[in-house]
């Protein structure tokens, strides 16, 4: 496998990521969940691990991202940081977490940075979570905030529309990414927005702007592996990009080992002891 990190590229950090903003240079990011998909990505040279919440869905089978547990992203994360050698890795705050204070905020901000060994914290929202925003960036915890469709508000919303297509929402959004830029938030990720929303975010705040669904005239993309490997078959939003068929591919491989075992062709005499 060629890797970009043979080129041994420095270890991404929020600093790395902001001047990379300045250069105009893309920033990569991908979701990952475990140690074996971490090793693949980080060899890939993904610039920002995230541990999504979206584990919730893709690893869980749940139908929203509420139902997964703090104890259960730190799982997610302790294997993934292992496998992530030069990309930072950022874990989601899950829902329940940190909305009701800022001392509940830091406590579970706290436990991911103790326990997991990542680098920073992601949160859903804008003006109704500044507070909690403040009191873990005041522990020294770099922050991500995440505007637009924010899918911890499904039951709000009503489901994983466009947002703010309206100007009064996006007028908003604009407010909250100033918000997060004074704060100290050292990025920002834009979900499911109007590509030219995106791109104005992108031009009037300095920290980097992260797009899954927001056009190109951002700092970066974000998309989760799963969905772009493929393995997500009933998936498939506009926005998606699939790079790979792996459900049809890893599914062929064990269905190959299936009929290996059956007739008794695996293993062969060069497979045992
Ligand atoms: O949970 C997740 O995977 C995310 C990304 C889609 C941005 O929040």
């Amino acid at each position: 496998m060629s890797t970009y990190n043979e080129q041994a590229k420095p270890k991404v950090t929020t600093a790395l990521l902001r001047k990379m903003k300045q250069n105009g240079e893309k920033i990569a990011c991908i979701t990952s969940y475990d140690y074996t998909m971490a090793t693949i990505a980080d060899a890939a040279g993904a610039d920002f691990i995230l541990v999504g919440d979206s584990a919730s869905n893709v690893m869980m089978g749940n139908e929203t991202t509420l139902p997964i547990t703090l104890d259960e992203m730190i799982t997610y994360a302790k294997g993934t940081v292992k496998g992530a050698k030069r990309a930072m890795v950022v874990v989601d705050m899950p829902f329940g977490t940190y909305q009701a204070d800022p001392l509940t905020a830091l406590h579970s901000a706290v436990r991911i940075m103790k326990e997991t060994g990542a680098s920073a914290v992601k949160m859903e929202g804008g003006e109704e979570i500044r507070e909690s925003i403040e009191k873990v960036l005041c522990a020294g915890i770099p922050v991500c905030g995440h505007l637009g469709l924010t899918p911890q508000s499904v039951n709000k919303f009503g489901g994983y529309g466009v947002r703010a297509k309206e100007d009064a929402e996006a007028e908003r959004l604009i407010n909250d990414a100033r918000m997060l830029e004074e704060l100290g938030c050292f990025a920002v990720v834009l979900e499911k927005i109007p590509s030219g929303l995106a791109a104005r975010v992108a031009k009037e705040v300095s920290i980097p702007v992260i797009g899954i669904g927001a056009g190109s005239d951002v700092d970066g993309q974000i998309i989760v592996i799963q969905d772009m490997l493929g393995m997500n078959k009933g998936f498939k939003p506009k926005f998606l990009r699939v790079y790979a068929d792996m459900f049809e591919a890893m599914g062929n491989a064990v269905g190959q080992y299936v009929s290996d075992v059956k007739d008794v062709t695996f293993p062969n005499a060069n497979e045992q002891y």
